[in-house]
């Protein structure tokens, strides 16, 4: 337990300390608002229980709040990278409900209902390339991890997959809608660092 809580610890320090953002997570200082009122305010705007990030049990079989998790890293992580370094189109500052609306994992996954898209149709060719270039450098992937290929190997783009409806997600509510504090205009980059997964969760 005590191990798992130092090498926690490191971890969240570890996140903290290469991003260059000042370290707020001294023992015994928090990044979070950690009142009850807050944490209430948290949990509702994820749409989860206290249990969703608080996962260790004391010995008496009650919430351990002070053990770390994976889910408290992310937490942490969505404070300092997203709520304080960005903010919306507008300049307004940006909250946990804002992005979440009342659900842990929120972003669009569901195939079901998902129809070819029409990009070609409206943007010529090679700003196509450039753009999709640009996705498998801030992401790290390549045309595959969004795009599936028909029965001759060709990449039929057009066709719905999950991680291009995640993609396409990101594109109209984040590159678009979010700027940084100084002003510049958020790219996949801002948030992805060549990786498509970044969380600590
Ligand atoms: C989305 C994840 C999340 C949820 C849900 C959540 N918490 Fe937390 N909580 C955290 C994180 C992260 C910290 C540590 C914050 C820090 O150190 O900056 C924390 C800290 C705390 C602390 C202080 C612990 C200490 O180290 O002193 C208490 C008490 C607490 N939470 C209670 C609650 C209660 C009660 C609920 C339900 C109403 C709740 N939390 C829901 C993430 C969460
Ligand atoms: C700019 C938008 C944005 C903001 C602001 C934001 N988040 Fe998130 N958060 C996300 C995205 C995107 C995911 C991944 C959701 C998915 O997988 O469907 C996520 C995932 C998480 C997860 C992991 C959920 C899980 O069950 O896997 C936690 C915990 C979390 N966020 C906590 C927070 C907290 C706490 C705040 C406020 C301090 C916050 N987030 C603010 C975008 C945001
Ligand atoms: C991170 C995910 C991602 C990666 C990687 C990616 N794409 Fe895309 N691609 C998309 C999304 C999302 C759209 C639809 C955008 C829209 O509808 O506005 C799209 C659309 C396209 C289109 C236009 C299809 C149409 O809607 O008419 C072409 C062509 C295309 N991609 C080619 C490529 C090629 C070639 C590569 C590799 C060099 C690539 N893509 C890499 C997500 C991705
Ligand atoms: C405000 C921050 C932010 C920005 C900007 C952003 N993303 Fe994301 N993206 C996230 C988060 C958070 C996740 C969940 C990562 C995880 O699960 O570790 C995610 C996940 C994804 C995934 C799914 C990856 C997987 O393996 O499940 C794709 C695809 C994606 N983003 C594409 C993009 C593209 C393309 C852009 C630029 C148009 C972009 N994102 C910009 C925050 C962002």
């Amino acid at each position: 337990m005590l191990l798992k809580s130092i090498v926690w610890r490191g971890l969240v320090g570890a996140i903290l300390f290469v991003s260059a953002v000042p370290l707020a997570a001294h023992e015994g200082q928090h990044v979070l608002d950690t009142s009850e009122d807050n944490m209430k305010l948290i949990a509702k705007s994820l749409g989860v229980q206290c249990t969703h990030c608080h996962v260790e049990k004391t010995e008496a079989g009650k919430p351990d709040f002070e053990a770390p998790s994976k889910e408290k890293a992310t937490a942490i992580f969505m404070q300092v990278h997203f709520v304080d370094s960005l903010r919306t189109a507008k300049g307004e500052s940006l909250t946990c409900e804002g992005c979440h609306q009342g659900a842990s994992r929120f972003l669009p996954r569901d195939l079901e209902n998902a129809k070819p898209s029409t990009l070609s149709e409206h943007m010529p060719r090679p700003d196509i390339f450039k753009m999709m270039k640009q996705f498998e450098l801030d992401l790290g992937v390549t045309c595959d991890f969004c795009h599936i290929r028909n029965e001759e190997g060709r990449l039929t783009p057009e066709q719905p997959t999950k991680h291009k409806l995640m993609a396409k997600y990101m594109i109209d509510h984040y590159a678009a809608g979010l700027q940084t504090l100084d002003g510049k205009p958020v790219t996949c980059n801002t948030c992805h660092h060549g990786k498509a997964e970044f969380l600590p969760r």
